[in-house]
């Protein structure tokens, strides 16, 4: 600028000085185009200016200019392009471009003014100064707005720098050309249709500026529009509803599924952020992931609490758009449970008679899984005699299935059993205890079959001789045995008074002291019988054998004995040959066995050689010839011993008296041992006291017996009886046995005042005793005469037939002398 003006202020300098110093310069002007190359001529300035070829030397002709674009050439005189002359940064856009300059002449010197007016050439095309136009359109903006475009500049004027624009097509834009008001022409971009970023977010456009000139130059620029993104799309999941099956009991953190939705802005318009639009309780199960979108558990689910659940899921973007989709979960059962028994109803016990199918309980199974899980059956342990009996709707019965048996068994422990038709199966059990109650079923049982008791004779009254004893196997009362004599071969009076047992223990006790030779067995049937309603009982025999001891001496019957326990005597004829049969010793033994068996032993004997004793027989015999030389009369001692431990014997002493005649042996019979003589007249004196004593005593009970018949002979008839039993351990059967110091047979008297008939029976012998009366009958020392009134008050009497009265009296007498001697001899 500063040169310009410069230049400004010489030209005017210039033109002032052509004004002042000389009207003679001439004002030449030319016009050339810009950019002509160097050495071009102008014109021939020298002919323009007048001048001739040959002075020109002489007048120096030259350019006088700041800048030397042009030089006069010294042979022609031509003006020459000497620079690049570029009529744009000469002038710009002025509309006339001249260059103005002088040259100068010398000898004469002289100016002359020269104007080389540059004229435009089209060398510049249209230029943007940009290569790229950004434009940030946003996709609401509405059809018709408008974008101004840069203008490119031209440094060529006039229609060199007019311009027209060109865009390359496109549906959404278009070019509306504009015009300032200096008359440059611009272009503004116009939107034609809504844009989509989210279909096409950019769009590259040509924009060409042509210029007028000729050759036509054109400059081209690309706008590149980015379409700036607003919020205007939602969220999208990928699916509406999203469906998944889960199996129950998943470990917590298992990933359950990925929701993804979608926004089709960009940036914060697209961030999406997730969450759980459902009731509380489902968060505590599941969890999601506000960024990703994955959904894991966060509890355990159980099929038996919710077999499915639905969660709605929000995703909302950064510009508060939301959008929302279900999670359809189905659990999937598991086989995690197993069944559960209950006891609806339990008897804790059922008697032993129940019948098989006896309902003992009622049995409930649950089990909350589903389908085959949730099936359930029912079974009993093994070995017990019980079984499941129906099954409805999971209810059982626990049914007996046998008989039971509480002595076997008297308690079971039942084992239930329940379980699922899973995979694998689950099952339960549950146990049972079920008491089975006593029923009076079984009878008492005796250790054995039968007792045999073996009881000594004697033994002692009231002691315990044995003992029976019967289980029972039921309980308590049922079981509780007692004891008691139900039969016996005994009479029922008998009995009593022989055995007795203890109904508690079972002792059988002997109420008597018993006698062998009175009883030898007896028999009992005995019973036990429990307390069970009803009672149940067991018999069993117990026969008791009395067992024999010694305790009978040897009875010597024959010969029977004198006072003196000796014989009275046996006569033997002076010609008995050795061997003669004298007598016979005969003994019995109330014992048996050993007890009673007998030997016979001589003792003493007057003369030991004359006579043999049978050992076993008894029998007396003579064992030699007699000669006149032995003596008449002969005594022999005999024992009598039995086998019995200790033995006990008896003896007899034997008179022997060798005689032909009774007539002849008289004499020696009566010639008597001193003591012998001595102690028959002592009898003799007793005896005849006894009578005397018996005598009067008999008499006074027959006239008192005839007294009191005569005072109530018009009373009524009483009878009376009265029994006196002698023997008094002499029982009602009284075997054939004799026992020392007793006799025995009853006696008895019975005074009955029936009409006109007395009858006294004062001795009654039984047929065994027959021996014993003929041995009393035979006794010579028992004759005895009864006197006149006795005879007199028995003809009064009606005898009994069988017994005459004196044989009763006298035995009464002898039996009372023979207990005289017996307490005199003791
Ligand atoms: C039954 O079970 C109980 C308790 O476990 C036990 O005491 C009893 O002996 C069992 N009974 C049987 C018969 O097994
Ligand atoms: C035992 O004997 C009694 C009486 O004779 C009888 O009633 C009962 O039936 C008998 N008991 C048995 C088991 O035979």
């Amino acid at each position: 600028m500063g040169r310009i003006t410069e230049r400004r202020g010489r030209t005017l300098f210039l033109f002032l000085a052509s004004l002042f110093c000389s009207a003679l310069s001439e004002h030449i002007r030319y016009s050339i185009p810009e950019e002509m190359a160097k050495g071009s001529v102008v014109g021939n300035l020298a002919k323009d200016l007048g001048l001739e070829v040959r002075d020109l030397p002489a007048r120096k002709l030259r350019v006088s200019a700041e800048r030397e674009y042009f030089r006069v050439s010294k042979e022609s005189g031509d003006l020459l392009v000497n620079d690049r002359i570029d009529r744009e940064e000469i002038c710009g856009k002025k509309p006339v471009c001249a260059l103005e300059f002088e040259t100068v002449a010398e000898n004469p010197l002289n100016f002359f003014r020269i104007t080389v007016v540059i004229e435009d050439v089209n060398d510049n095309p249209p230029r943007f100064s940009r290569n790229v136009i950004d434009l940030e359109i946003s996709e609401i903006a509405l059809p018709g707005a408008t974008f101004a475009l840069e203008s490119p500049q031209d440094p060529d004027v006039g229609v060199n720098s007019l311009l027209q624009y060109f865009l390359s097509p496109d549906s959404h834009f278009s070019l509306l050309p504009k015009e300032n008001p200096d008359g440059s022409k611009y272009a503004e971009l116009v939107l034609e249709k809504t844009l989509d970023r989210e279909k096409q977010s950019t769009y590259h456009l040509i924009l060409t500026a042509v210029d007028g000139g000729v050759p036509v130059r054109s400059g081209t620029v690309e706008i590149g529009i980015n379409v700036t993104d607003a919020n205007d799309n939602w969220p999208v999941f990928s699916q509406e509803v999203y469906r998944v099956s889960l199996r129950e009991n998943l470990p917590v953190g298992s990933s359950v599924l990925q929701v993804t939705a979608t926004d089709q802005d960009e940036g914060n318009n697209s961030e999406i952020t997730y969450s759980i639009r459902t009731v509380e309780t489902l968060k505590h199960l599941f969890r999601l992931d506000a960024k990703s979108g994955e959904i894991s558990t966060q509890g355990v689910l159980d099929f038996e609490k919710g077999e499915g659940y639905t969660i709605g899921v929000e995703a909302k973007d950064g510009g508060g758009h939301t959008a929302h989709c279900k999670i359809q979960i189905e659990i999937l059962d598991e086989n995690d449970n197993a069944p559960e028994v209950t006891f609806a109803s339990v008897s804790n016990h059922i008697p032993e008679d129940s019948m098989p199918g006896t309902v003992v309980a009622l049995i409930k199974t649950v089990d909350p899984d589903s389908g085959v899980n949730g099936e359930v059956f029912c079974r009993v342990g093994d070995n017990v005699p019980f079984k499941i009996s129906s099954s409805t709707n999971n209810l059982y019965k626990l049914v007996t299935d046998g008989a039971l048996d509480r002595e076997e068994t008297s308690e079971y422990n039942i084992t239930i059993i329940a379980t699922d038709k899973g995979n694998p199966p689950l099952s339960t059990s549950k146990i049972l205890t079920l008491l089975i109650t006593d029923v009076n079923d079984n009878p008492p049982v005796f250790l054995q079959p039968s007792y045999v008791v073996y009881v000594p004779e004697n033994n002692p009254s009231g002691a315990s001789i044995s003992s029976v004893s019967a289980t029972d196997l039921d309980l308590e009362g049922n079981g509780r045995v007692s004891y008691s004599i139900v039969n016996s071969d005994l009479e029922p009076l008998q009995l009593s008074s022989y055995v007795s047992v203890n109904s508690h223990s079972g002792h059988i006790f002997a109420q008597r002291s018993f006698d062998y030779e009175q009883i030898r067995t007896f028999e009992l049937t005995l019973q036990a019988q429990d307390a069970g309603s009803p009672a149940l009982n067991a018999n069993v025999t117990v026969r008791v054998f009395i067992v024999d001891s010694n305790d009978n001496a040897p009875n010597i019957l024959y010969p029977a004995l004198g006072p003196d326990r000796s014989a009275l005597f046996d006569m033997v004829p002076r010609s008995a040959e050795p061997g003669y049969l004298i007598t016979k010793v005969v003994a019995v033994d109330a014992d048996s066995g050993h007890n009673a068996w007998l030997a016979y032993r001589v003792l003493q004997a007057t003369d030991p050689g004359l006579f043999s004793l049978g050992l076993r027989t008894g029998e007396v015999r003579s064992a030699r010839a007699l000669t006149d030389r032995d003596a008449v009369r002969h005594r022999l001692l005999v024992s009598v011993q039995d086998g019995g431990q200790p033995p006990l014997s008896a003896t007899v002493v034997l008179h022997l008296v060798f005689a032909d005649s009774l007539q002849e042996a008289l004499p020696e019979m009566r010639e008597e041992d001193p003591a012998a003589s001595d102690s028959q007249s002592e009898l003799q004196f007793y005896l005849v006291i006894a009578l005397a004593l018996i005598s009067v005593l008999f008499l006074t009970t027959v006239m008192l017996a005839i007294a009191l018949r005569l005072r109530r002979s018009s009373n009524p008839p009483i009878l009376k009886c009265f029994q006196v039993d002698l023997c008094s351990n002499t029982g009602p059967n009284v075997p054939a046995n004799y026992s020392e110091g007793t006799l025995p047979y009853s006696y008895n008297l019975c005074a009955a005042s029936e009409v006109g008939k007395v009858e006294y029976n004062f001795l009654k012998l039984t047929g065994e005793m027959a021996p014993l009366q003929d041995l009393l009958s035979n006794d010579p020392s028992m004759v005895l005469s009864t006197s006149d009134e006795n005879k007199k008050v028995i003809s009064d009497l009606v005898i009994s037939s069988h017994v005459s009265f004196f044989n009763a009296f006298f035995m009464l007498i002898f039996y009372i002398s023979y207990l005289v001697l017996k307490i005199r001899t003791v």
